[in-house]
């Protein structure tokens, strides 16, 4: 039995008792509660990598905006369901400073969070058109998306961009679209987990193609700016968020507040339909939603159906951290740059001990340093080095749950880790090369 900071029989005790057979498959949530555990039975602290919730403090604007809400007396009164006002406005003059998309006011929706965005999205594309009943993923991706494709009994199909960059990306999803089952494309970008950014040239494509076939892009913004190689936190001025939104009007973003703006407690984003989007018309929806516009079937219709819209309070708040971000008053790429900046000491720490970064290129440009990053150890699949990081008071999650076929890797994230672990982690990852 090798030394390893954490007593090896301590770590099989606590997996065997916990029913989970492969610790590599298991989710985010099961994971988290497994090292919990061991944490708790061998006093030893873990380096937690493996969930991605902000690691700082909400955004003040947003709090105080929120609480004087409250004070005003929201809390008693339903909001409407297509969002507040000023929260639209403002989102529409998001999307025109920092991505320089024209949208308008009324096509930005509040939701419960991208996760509730997303949901409300496929249940909506869904229905549009008969016999386009399928969602393609472009992974790897967040796998609670997919999830919400099996409590919903909805199609998907996936593959892994790894081998699909650039050009190549045409083939790959004509391969796809050719079938004529597709109704929406979806991807994250950063990406979650691999914190790939796809280039202009891969945006360019994925909207051409979306015009072609006539399929919706979902782009799923929720770490919005955090491409940190570009500084796009000038309102008005470029560089701006990249977005398949410049190739394609069939588009759909969701800005999320979790992370940009560090309020996923309050669970809050936008879903941004393109001016083309909520205008649409599709018949098919009719025996669903007793409309046939777009826009109007995904707010009077799911929104509705599934929330009633969102939490009155948060609307306030959102609308002043975007008002702030319009006005240059509030510069949010600031407050979390600090992920960026953990993230490239961490990925050396890594890579001095024998560890490799999986997903480690944009086209020419090396992967930005940001809120995730991929590693793997030569010879070891996924599900192997997951469970052997146990033993080494590390956390992290399997890319093989997020779709990523390639079987080797783990998503580390940086946010829970400060930087006074970084030694801590340092001597274990020392230790684990000198065990291996
Ligand atoms: C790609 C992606 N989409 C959506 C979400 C969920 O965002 P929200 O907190 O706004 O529901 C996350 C959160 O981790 C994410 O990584």
């Amino acid at each position: 039995m090798k030394n390893t900071p954490i007593p090896a029989e301590v770590v099989d005790k606590i997996v065997a008792e916990s029913g989970i057979k492969e610790v590599g498959k298991a989710s985010i949530r099961e994971v988290k509660r497994l090292i919990n555990q061991i944490e708790i039975e061998s006093g030893k602290e873990f380096i937690r990598m493996e969930m991605g919730i902000p690691g700082l403090p909400a955004c003040k604007v947003g709090v105080e905006a929120q609480i004087q809400a409250l004070k005003n007396g929201v809390a008693a009164l339903y909001p409407d369901i297509e969002g507040i006002p000023d929260l639209k406005k403002e989102a529409a003059r998001f999307v025109k400073n920092f991505i320089d998309l024209d949208v308008n006011p009324e096509n930005c929706i509040p939701t419960v969070g991208s996760m509730m965005g997303g949901m409300a999205g496929f249940m909506t594309f869904v229905r549009c058109r008969k016999g386009r009943d399928t969602t393609l993923f472009i992974d790897p991706g967040f796998p609670v998306q997919k999830q919400q494709h099996r409590v919903l009994g909805l199609k998907y199909e996936t593959f892994d961009v790894y081998n699909f960059r650039g050009q190549k990306l045409r083939a790959k999803l004509e391969s796809y679209l050719q079938k004529g089952n597709i109704h929406t494309i979806i991807y994250s970008n950063p990406n979650n987990p691999s914190w790939i950014c796809f280039t202009e040239e891969e945006l360019q494509i994925i909207g051409e193609l979306a015009n072609q076939y006539d399929v919706f892009v979902f782009e799923d913004l929720a770490y919005f700016g955090m491409d940190f190689r570009n500084d796009i936190s000038k309102p008005g001025v470029a560089p701006f968020q990249p977005s398949v939104g410049k190739y394609t009007e069939n588009y759909a973003l969701l800005i999320s507040g979790s992370k940009a703006f560090s309020y996923a407690g309050e669970r809050i984003a936008i879903m941004v339909l393109s001016n083309k989007m909520f205008k649409r018309e599709f018949p098919d929806l009719m025996p669903y939603f007793r409309m046939t516009q777009l826009g109007r079937a995904i707010i009077y219709g799911t929104v509705y159906a599934i929330s009633s819209g969102v939490a009155h309070s948060a609307q306030y708040a959102m609308a002043a951290i975007l008002k702030a971000c319009n006005d240059g008053t509030y510069n949010y790429l600031d407050d979390v740059r600090e992920y960026g900046e953990k993230a490239a000491i961490m990925k050396k720490l890594f890579t001095d001990n024998g560890f490799y970064i999986v997903y480690d290129k944009d086209g020419e440009k090396d992967l930005a340093d940001g809120f995730y990053f991929t590693v793997a150890y030569p010879g070891m699949t996924s599900d192997e080095l997951l469970h052997e990081f146990l033993y080494y008071g590390i956390s992290a999650i399997s890319l093989t749950t997020c779709g990523s076929e390639r079987g080797e890797g783990l998503r580390a994230c940086v946010s829970l880790t400060p930087r006074r672990q970084f030694p801590l982690l340092e001597e274990r990852l020392k230790m684990f090369k000198a065990n291996h």
